[in-house]
């Protein structure tokens, strides 16, 4: 191999390496930039009730545990299905196309067919508003 390939192919692992990095940097960026917005009233969300909300894009199950409330992914993981339109046993929100089950405080797969887990997302609550970091 001639010393210009090695050099060309040399720099151009250091391009790859080094664009690989800043897209890591600006990922870790805006995952930073991410703020708390309104995605409901306490009042939309009953207890032992979920609801599908799309939040910046993202669609989010929100879930209302004994007045307590929870945010994960709500499209399912094993072939996006929106659990939204499942059902809700106890913390458990179970697909309605195979079945997959999710803790709804987690995200964690407890019945498959899926087996990866679902984004759990930060939720609060400022006055009437229930909030999710998104
Ligand atoms: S799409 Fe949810 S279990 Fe298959």
């Amino acid at each position: 191999m001639l010393q210009g390939q090695i050099n060309h192919i040399f720099l151009s692992t250091i391009k790859l390496t080094t664009s690989q990095e800043n897209r890591k940097k600006n990922m870790t960026w805006e995952r930073c930039k991410l703020s708390f917005v309104n995605i409901a009233s306490k009042n939309e969300l009953t207890e032992g009730k979920m609801k599908g909300i799309t939040v910046n894009g993202i669609s989010i199950l929100l879930v209302n545990l004994q007045g307590k409330y929870y945010a994960i992914g709500n499209i399912c993981t094993h072939m996006a299905c929106k659990l939204s339109n499942g059902s809700l046993q106890g913390d458990i929100a179970q697909c309605p196309c195979h079945g997959s089950r999710f803790e709804v405080k987690t995200g964690k797969v407890v019945g498959g067919p899926a087996f990866k887990p679902e984004t759990a997302y930060q939720v609060k609550v400022e006055g009437d508003q229930i909030q999710v970091k998104a």
